[in-house]
């Protein structure tokens, strides 16, 4: 999380962020999960062959070993390249979410924890635009009773949390908890939600680019983006329907970003494209590549190329944590509802009705830093800096 700067730039007041903020003790917290895949979290860890064996995985193996999934609620139908035995049946998608409330009640008072959080990281469903079942808690509950295509398991366990009175963060790009009903849900039981899709790798490295064209007034042409990675995620996504889902939420972030609208000369015409190949050989470290054609005085071309050779699992872990932490916080200073302070660590975030969403990760940064300075009673910072070169 870093630190955080207070005050003037004369006054040397950087503390660290987890010293500022009053946030849950890491050794406090506790970890459970819902997985089709009955896998516990050692095993799960050893296939994933993410973290190195003797180093990072065997000196905390009890604690890997203890951590069991609940079963899940799942449906092959939204995630076609899965297969899972420990599921929940049920009747009805409410019957199932109601066994989920009943989980959270049971893990909360099995572990005695004070608050829970729950973040989805769980696989990339298919594709679904929000209808009229998501537009009202009473039609989206009814909707569940009637057991509606439009209704996702990722839903369900949004519900369930928000139901009681826990913080709900997606960390994928599905529809989830980003529509009407759940906003209205969020608002009543007072609770924080927010998403979607972490935003760790390639869509970071747009984010910080992309301001800079525009800062400049570089024009873009193309932006070719793709990817090889050969973990699960990568496997689920190799289903069109579940790119579908990610393709859009990768989309997004230049449209607001370069405002085609505003700059047509420059970026009206733009094309963008985003590509993700499953390639079983690089596991978790995948390859992100982007080619950039942009333009610049006079029409000039020239072009960027990126090669972000990454590990998708130790960008994506952090955040999962201070997720965690800052949704708790949000619950405790009494922020319910969307958190779009918290939009630093998605790619397509959530924002209240009728408002862009700021993708520039250094806006987002900013916006999450004053967040913290407004909780805690301090100045907000704008970088004015008037004050250093005349009197007020
Ligand atoms: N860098 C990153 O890792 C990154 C970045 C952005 C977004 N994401 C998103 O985060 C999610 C997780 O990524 P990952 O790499 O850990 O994937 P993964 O495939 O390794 O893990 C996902 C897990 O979710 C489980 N699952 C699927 N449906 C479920 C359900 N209904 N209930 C409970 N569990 C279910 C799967 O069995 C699997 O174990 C994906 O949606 C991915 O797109 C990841």
């Amino acid at each position: 999380m870093g630190t955080i700067r207070l005050g003037k730039r004369t006054e040397g007041r950087a503390p660290l962020i987890r010293e500022f903020v009053p946030l849950a003790d890491l050794a406090d917290l506790v970890f459970g999960a819902w997985d089709p895949i009955p896998d516990d979290c050692y095993t799960a860890c050893l296939r994933a062959g993410v973290l190195d064996r003797h180093e990072h995985v065997e000196p905390i193996a009890d604690l890997l070993k203890s951590i069991k999934p609940m079963p899940a609620v799942f449906d092959q139908s939204y995630v076609k390249r899965l297969e899972g035995t420990n599921v929940k049946r049920g009747k009805t998608k409410r019957e199932l979410a109601e066994q989920l409330r009943a989980d959270i009640r049971d893990f909360k008072a099995r572990n005695r924890c004070d608050r829970l959080v729950v973040v989805w990281c769980a696989s990339t469903e298919i594709f679904i635009t929000p209808g009229p079942a998501h537009a009202t808690l009473e039609a989206f509950e009814k909707a569940m009773e009637g057991n509606e295509p439009s209704i996702a398991p990722s839903m369900l366990y949004a519900w369930a949390a928000l139901m009681e009175g826990v913080p709900f963060a997606n960390g994928a790009p599905n529809l989830t908890c980003d529509f009407p009903a759940m906003e209205q849900l969020a608002k009543a039981r007072k609770v924080p939600i927010g998403g979607k899709d972490f935003k760790t790798g390639q869509t970071m490295v747009k984010t910080v680019l992309s301001p800079m064209f525009k800062a400049r007034m570089l024009g873009v042409a193309g932006w070719y983006s793709t990817n090889i990675l050969g973990n699960r995620d990568g496997e689920v996504l190799d289903d069109p329907e579940s790119f579908k889902t990610k393709e859009e939420s990768k989309l997004g972030v230049l449209e607001y970003i370069l405002q085609p609208q505003l700059y047509p000369e420059l970026y009206g015409t733009m094309y963008h494209k985003v590509r993700i190949n499953y390639y079983p050989p690089r596991g978790d470290n995948k390859e992100g590549w982007d080619n950039i054609d942009i333009f610049g005085w006079l029409g000039y071309p020239m072009q960027i190329k990126v090669d972000f050779l990454c590990r998708d699992s130790i960008l994506a872990a952090p955040l999962v944590l201070d997720l965690a932490l800052f949704f708790d916080l949000a619950q405790r200073a009494g922020l319910a509802g969307i958190q779009e302070w918290l939009s630093f660590y998605f790619k397509s975030p959530q924002t209240a009705p009728g408002l862009y969403p700021e993708h520039d990760l250094f806006i987002q940064q900013t916006k999450l830093k004053n967040t913290l300075r407004w909780l805690m009673g301090e100045e907000p910072i704008t970088h004015l800096g008037i004050e250093y070169y005349h009197e007020a």
